[in-house]
Order: C-alpha cells, then sequence, then structure tokens
C-alpha cells in the first residue's frame, strides 16, 4: 500500500440522520466500541493527512466536542445555512484555505504561493465506519498515480436503492446521479457512489464555485463535481472495492445493527486467525479497542468492551461483561460483570461476581461467587471465596477471607479504609467497621464485628455472646405457622415463659 499523504481529510458530519429517530446525533451512535465517527476519524488519521477537517452542524457542540476527544488535532468546520454535501465540502475548503494562509511558508512543500490548500483532498462521510486506512489509501495512491482530477470510490451491489448511481460512457466515468434525481433506466444501474473521493484541491474548489441547488433536495450536492470536472475534460475515474461492506453508510437503526454485527463478526475473525478460541461467534462481542492474546478462549455470551486485555491462555464466560478490564495469564473468569479492574495471573474469578472499578486480583487469587469488589487490593494467592463485600480494603497476600464477610466502609457520610495483612484467616460472617486494621497472621471468630485493629498472630471473637428467649415466637407472633411448628415440637399448646426473657425485652420488633 501506498504512503502518500494527503493534504486534507474532510470528513462529513453536519447532517441531521433524520432516518436515525434519535435525540443522538446519528455520527455519535456507536459499533463496536467507537462511534461512527471515531470509526472514520481513527481510518482517516491512519492516512497522516496534513490536516483532518471535520465538518459539523447538526447537534454542533456535542458532535464538535466528540469530534475532539476523539482526536484533538482535528480542524472543526461548521457549515452554514446552505444545506448539501457540496456546501460542507466548501465550508471545509475555506476554513482549510485560511488555515493554510496561517502558517507561515508551508512546511510541506504542497501549497502555492497564493496560501490556499493545493494537492489531494479526500472527502468522506462521518456515517462509513467500515471503511479502512488500507482502503483509503489504496484510493490515494491510485488518484495520484493516474494523475487524476476526481478518483471517485465506488461499489456494485444487489440492491442500490437510496444511493447516487455512477454513470459511465464507454467506461468512463461522466456523473452521479442521485435515487430521487434518477430516470427508471438510471435506477437499474448497480454501481453506487459511496460518498468517498479525492479530489484535487484547485478543481474542487473551482467545481464547488460553480453549482447550484437544482435538484429535488434543493441542495448543493457535491456529486456534481463529478460531472463539472468531466465535461471541463479532466481526467475522472473510479476505484471499485469488491468488498461492499466497508462502503456501506448507516442511516437508520437496522443498518447500525447489521453493520455492529458485521464488524463483530471481522473482529473475532481477525482473533480467531490469531489464535484466539471463540466457542460461539454469534454471542461474543469483542470491542476493536480489546487486546486479545493467544491461546484466550471466550465462551459464549461474553462481551468485552473499551481497553479490555486479555493475557494468554486466559478463559472467559460464558456470560461474562467485562469493560477496561486487565486479565492476566491462565486467569478465568466465568459469569462476571466487570469494570476498571486488574485480575492477575492464574487467578479465579466468578461465577456471579460483581467486580467493580479499583479491584486488584494478585496472581492466583480467588474472588468467588455472590462477591462484590470495589477499590480493593487484593494480595498473590488470596481468596474472597463467596458472598460478601469489599470495598477500599488493601488484602496481603495468602489471606483467606470467610464466607460472608463485609468491609463496613461507609459511615453514611465518608468512606474508609480496611488493610488486612498477610496470611490471616477470618471466619464466616466477619465484619470489618472501617477504618480498622488486622495483622498478618491473625484470625477472627464467625460473627465477629471487627471494630478495633487485631493486632498480628490474635484471635478475635465476639463476646456479646448468644441471648435466647424462649417462647418469644408464641407471645409475639401468636397464630403463625411457626407458632404452630414450634408449639408442636415443643408437644404442646401453651406459650413457653422461660427464664431470661421479659416483655420489654419483646417489645423491640
Ligand atoms: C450521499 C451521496 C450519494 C451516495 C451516498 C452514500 C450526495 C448528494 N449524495 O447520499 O451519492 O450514494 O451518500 O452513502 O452527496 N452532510 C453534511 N452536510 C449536509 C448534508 C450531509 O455534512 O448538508 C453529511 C452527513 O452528515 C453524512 C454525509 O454528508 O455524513 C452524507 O449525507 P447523507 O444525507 O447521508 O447523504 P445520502 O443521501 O446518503
Ligand atoms: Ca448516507
Amino acid at each position: 500500500m501506498s504512503q502518500t499523504r494527503p493534504a486534507a481529510v474532510v470528513v462529513l458530519a453536519a447532517g441531521a440522520g433524520t432516518r436515525m429517530k434519535s435525540r443522538t446525533p446519528k455520527v455519535l451512535h456507536r459499533i463496536g466500541g467507537r462511534s461512527l465517527l471515531g470509526h472514520v476519524l481513527t481510518a482517516a488519521r491512519g492516512l497522516e493527512p496534513e490536516r483532518l477537517a471535520v465538518v459539523v452542524r447538526h447537534e454542533r457542540d456535542l458532535v464538535a466536542a466528540h469530534a475532539l476527544e476523539v482526536d484533538d488535532a482535528v480542524v472543526l468546520v461548521d457549515q452554514d445555512e446552505v444545506p448539501g454535501t457540496g456546501r460542507a465540502v466548501q465550508c471545509a475548503l475555506t476554513a482549510l484555505d485560511l488555515a493554510a494562509q496561517a502558517e507561515p511558508n508551508g512546511n510541506s512543500g504542497r501549497r502555492h504561493a497564493a496560501d490556499v490548500l493545493a494537492g489531494s483532498v479526500l472527502v468522506t462521510a462521518g456515517d462509513t465506519p467500515l471503511l479502512d486506512a488500507g482502503t483509503l489509501g489504496e484510493l490515494v495512491h491510485a488518484h495520484e498515480a493516474d494523475g487524476n482530477a476526481v478518483t471517485i470510490l465506488t461499489t456494485t451491489v444487489e440492491k442500490p436503492q437510496g444511493y447516487g448511481r455512477i454513470l459511465r460512457e464507454g467506461g468512463a466515468v461522466v456523473g452521479v446521479v442521485e435515487e430521487r434525481d434518477a430516470t427508471d433506466e438510471q435506477r437499474a444501474i448497480r454501481e453506487i457512489n459511496t460518498s468517498t473521493y479525492v479530489f484535487d484541491a484547485a478543481v474542487l474548489r473551482d467545481a464547488l464555485g460553480q453549482i447550484g441547488q437544482d435538484n429535488d433536495q434543493g441542495e448543493v450536492y457535491l456529486t456534481d463535481v463529478v460531472a463539472l470536472a468531466h465535461e471541463a475534460g479532466l481526467p475522472v475515474r473510479a476505484v471499485s472495492v469488491e468488498d461492499s461492506w466497508l462502503v456501506e453508510g448507516v442511516n437508520d437503526r437496522v443498518q447500525l445493527s447489521v453493520l455492529g454485527a458485521e464488524l463483530n463478526r471481522r473482529v473475532l475473525e481477525d482473533w480467531m486467525r490469531e489464535g484466539v478460541t471463540v466457542v460461539d461467534p454469534a454471542t461474543t462481542w469483542v470491542d476493536v479497542t480489546v487486546e486479545l492474546a493467544p491461546d484466550v478462549t471466550l465462551l459464549p455470551g461474553t462481551q468485552l468492551h473499551g481497553r479490555t486485555v486479555v493475557g494468554e491462555g486466559a478463559t472467559v464466560g460464558p456470560d461474562t461483561t467485562l469493560t477496561d478490564v486487565r486479565v492476566g495469564p491462565g486467569a478465568t473468569v466465568i459469569r462476571t460483570h466487570g469494570s476498571g479492574a486488574e485480575i492477575g495471573e492464574d487467578a479465579a474469578v466468578g461465577p456471579f461476581t460483581y467486580v467493580r472499578p479499583g479491584t486488584r486480583l494478585g496472581p492466583e487469587g480467588k474472588i468467588g461467587a455472590f462477591y462484590e469488589t470495589k477499590n480493593v487490593q487484593v494480595g498473590r494467592g488470596s481468596k474472597l471465596s463467596h458472598l460478601g463485600y469489599a470495598g477500599d480494603a488493601v488484602i496481603g497476600e495468602h489471606t483467606n477471607i470467610g464466607c460472608g464477610n463485609i468491609t463496613a466502609n461507609y459511615d453514611g457520610e465518608h468512606k474508609h479504609p480496611t488493610v488486612i495483612g498477610s496470611h490471616v484467616r477470618t471466619s464466616s460472617a466477619t465484619v470489618f467497621v472501617a477504618p480498622v486494621e488486622i495483622g498478618d497472621g491473625a484470625y477472627t471468630g464467625a460473627g465477629a464485628i471487627i471494630r478495633e485493629d487485631v493486632p498480628p498472630g490474635a484471635l478475635s471473637v465476639p463476646d456479646h455472646g448468644q441471648r435466647t428467649m424462649p417462647g418469644w415466637v408464641s407471645r409475639r407472633r401468636p397464630e403463625s405457622a411457626s407458632a404452630e411448628a414450634a408449639a408442636q415440637a415443643l408437644d404442646t399448646s401453651q406459650p413457653t415463659d422461660g427464664p431470661g426473657t421479659t416483655d420489654e425485652e419483646d417489645t423491640q420488633r
């Protein structure tokens, strides 16, 4: 592939996208973990253009902010009230010319002394998410190698409805006609305009100055540049892509889901070729930003989002959703919902585990069934095996946290830390009332409520004993099923008044 750098790329993103029927601008809808515009900007940046412009108007502030978030070097261009793709490009050219003038003695050698943009300008639409830098690069290369004035990217489809059709005479491209302006004969043409072109900047500037709004929509059509350049005797050629998916646009939510599924299918296929096992591609969704190592296994119902990275030999799933999670080599993550977390090498998570941001599970550690963790550091080989909550805690190495342990980290106003050492053994239902610290090698007894620090090697057990009030149920819940069962068990129909119980104690519910 050629490494020719175009003078500018212009991404059109000013349209309303009414067919989406959404409050969210069309180009901000997402597939594969990126907005449609994000996909296009990523591909465009791959060409290393000297300038990358985004034309905005509809929901201007939202789209502009998003574009800058994706790529802080984009040039934002505001389209005025005149509608149409041609007008959008004209506004971009004006802005790029101003930018060229502002730059002292263009350092690229591409600009004329007149200080306007010169060279190749690639124009593409913000709603064509599968277009990749490779395809765009080939288009620029063909344009420059052939010395074209206009090079239009086309494809041939079964159902050309809704697209502009490519008009040819004796093989040569002579124009583009929009569906609504086309004759029946023209509508039968299956070669369509993908809305991606490379223009010579001077030809484009000149042609846009001549285009009116004389069409069914009353818009300035960029497509009219093609016929104008042809009529002026300039070289206009088409480059056709075989793989129509690459140039498919999103106009409504049906296309959004179809393209989302196709993108996912391609992402999974790429990973499978890199040595990842995907047991069920139909129920596995992986964002384009995720990284997977060889011999990773993804079980059915797995979704990996954002900056998730999975190490060699790890197994994720079934039924697991991870967003921005690092999974270490050899780890297993089963039926888990996780975000912003790190899971160490050979560690185990799940099933039915909620791993929240700031969780860092050490190598060979475990966070087991029905556990919720948040902002917790768990050292090598330590285990939180079943039923509990750990928040704002640091746990040492080879510590075993018993069933049903809870960090009471929130006093209603502030969060407090729990620090637990190495080789600690806590018994079932221990509650850590933070801030509190448990020393290395300490133990706790079942039901312990730890309010004060436990020194290393100590055993801390609840000292409130057990108070039993015989007959409480038959007095306070008379005629209940429990009272009846108790009565049968006690083999008597009379309530039992045992010692050590007063009515006063019973009054609290
Ligand atoms: C356009 C092409 C059509 C092509 C199709 C491919 C024209 C006249 N038609 O039609 O030949 O087959 O794309 O998908 O160009 N936009 C602006 N400003 C505007 C209007 C649109 O920036 O005033 C942007 C939109 O945000 C969008 C892109 O241009 O990203 C294309 O606009 P859209 O309305 O989707 O054009 P189509 O009718 O699909
Ligand atoms: Ca479109």
